[in-house]
């Protein structure tokens, strides 16, 4: 019997849209301008820019190549690329990974469903001051009920789509969106610059202050990069197993990160500028987006009737096309190597994530003061899957394609959809990144973190 036809994108348009969906999301808009304030600013985000440039382009390249390869999850596709079964093992943590990622990412995405839900019935009308917004903040996370209910909406609308499927499900969704979020980015970037003492936000996310560097950071900015591109758990490879022959990766792929790179300097410029002008601590922590932003949109007219709902509907959304991705991979895992039905993998696997979700939620209220290695649920999550197993996938993938699968397979595969530059220098450039740079660097920031070198 003939296998059934895989599922693909309607469009090259649609990939680059679903992908950059993928990569837009929380990490962007919440995560980058919380960790940049944490890690003294314009430092980490330069090294955060090299990472994106050295490390995260030539790996998204990497992933896109073994996904459209090997038309497969991330462990059939070593499955059926690699002559060793043990690279199997990268695929395989990358499916773990996504369930790590997805569980404490959905605390996060159920709190902007939540900051929907508080815009709506006028409630973020009242954050008039960064003080009454924090306290807010927190009395909403006091409830364990507001935060695991949410938390679990956002799972259940999370699986609705992916139900859906590829086409319909993922690609229609992506498609609209994304401009408009980042046409009210660019609104709140200009009430931001235009608030007094914004100019110290700016100098924040500009210059750098080298002294405040540390092997953590330099980690952090590894993890940031890694995290924000949606790369080294597979996300992009399978995303890349629905794409055809006819489609240019390098092209795809450049799109990706500078779209998702631009997005994120957006969040960072607007936050900073805000966060300064009225006097929040920037290193605020996970939280700094919600009692920053309320109380700008109320300095705005018609801020906070308007805009406010208007945004936290649009980072619901632009957290919704990563959270699939990343259930996507868990599912095209269960389908294509378990044989199960869409339908029964998303419900079963959606089902563990979420309940793997729940102490993460808990760590904002019930069990603040749980802690392992000093991190609660939510910060070893995070840490582990984001700034560990990314990176570690990340060096895998890179060495697979460098040193296992060989260029003689890679190289022409590359060029289906990119005849024409086939010899470009660039190539050339990535051959040496993703043979050498990539892996060396990746080694030396993890073995610093964790004191060995
Ligand atoms: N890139 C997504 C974001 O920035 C998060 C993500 C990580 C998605 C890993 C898929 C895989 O929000």
């Amino acid at each position: 019997m003939a296998a059934p036809k895989r599922e693909r994108w309607g469009s090259r348009y649609g990939f680059i849209l679903a992908a950059a969906g993928s990569a837009i999301g929380l990490g962007n808009v919440w995560k980058f301008p919380y960790v940049a304030g944490e890690n003294g600013g314009a430092a980490f985000v330069f090294i955060y820019l090299l990472c994106v440039a050295v490390i995260g382009l030539p790996v998204l390249v990497a992933e896109i190549l073994i996904g459209r390869a090997s038309q497969k999850n991330p462990v059939g596709a070593f499955k059926k690329l690699a002559r060793n079964r043990a690279w199997m093992g990268a695929g395989a943590m990358g499916v773990v990974g996504g369930f790590i990622i997805i569980s404490f990412y959905a605390v996060v995405g159920g709190w902007t469903m939540g900051y929907v839900v508080e815009a709506l019935r006028g409630a973020l009308l009242d954050f008039n001051s960064p003080e009454v917004a924090e306290q807010q903040f927190d009395a909403l996370n006091a409830n364990p009920w507001w935060v695991v209910g949410f938390q679990a909406l956002f799972f259940g609308v999370t699986m609705a789509v992916v139900i859906g499927g590829i086409k319909n499900g993922i690609e229609r969704f992506s498609k609209l969106l994304m401009p408009v979020l980042f046409v009210i980015l660019a609104v709140l970037i200009v009430r931001g610059v235009t608030l007094e003492g914004a100019s110290e936000g700016l100098a924040f996310l500009f210059s750098p202050n080298w002294s405040a560097i540390t092997a953590g950071t330099v980690l952090e900015a590894l993890g940031q990069a890694f995290f924000t591109l949606s790369l080294g758990m597979g996300a992009m490879m399978t995303y890349g197993s629905y794409l055809s022959d006819r489609d240019n990766i390098w092209s795809c792929a450049v799109q990706i990160v500078v779209l998702d790179t631009l997005i994120a300097i957006m969040a960072g410029l607007a936050i900073f500028t805000t966060v300064f002008a009225v006097g929040l601590d920037p290193a605020g922590g996970p939280g700094l987006i919600f009692q920053t932003l309320p109380v700008v949109f109320n300095r705005m007219p018609w801020g906070g009737l308007i805009f406010a709902p208007l945004f936290f509907v649009l980072l619901t959304i632009a957290a919704l096309t990563s959270s699939i991705s990343m259930l996507e991979v868990i599912v095209a895992y269960f389908v294509d190597e378990m044989g199960m039905s869409r339908r029964k993998a998303v419900l079963i696997f959606g089902g563990v994530a979420m309940a793997l979700g729940v102490p993460s939620a808990l760590s904002f209220n019930l069990w603040s003061e749980v802690k392992l290695f000093g991190k609660t649920f939510f910060q070893l999550a995070d840490f582990v899957a984001s700034n560990i197993m990314l990176p570690l996938g990340g060096l895998l993938f890179a060495l697979f394609v460098a040193w296992s699968w060989g260029w003689n397979r890679a190289l022409p595969e590359l060029a289906k959809g990119a005849e024409r530059y086939r010899h470009a220098w660039f190539i050339a450039v990535w051959k040496v990144l993703l043979k050498f740079v990539v892996p060396v660097l990746i080694l030396v920031v993890l073995l610093n973190a964790i004191g060995v070198l």
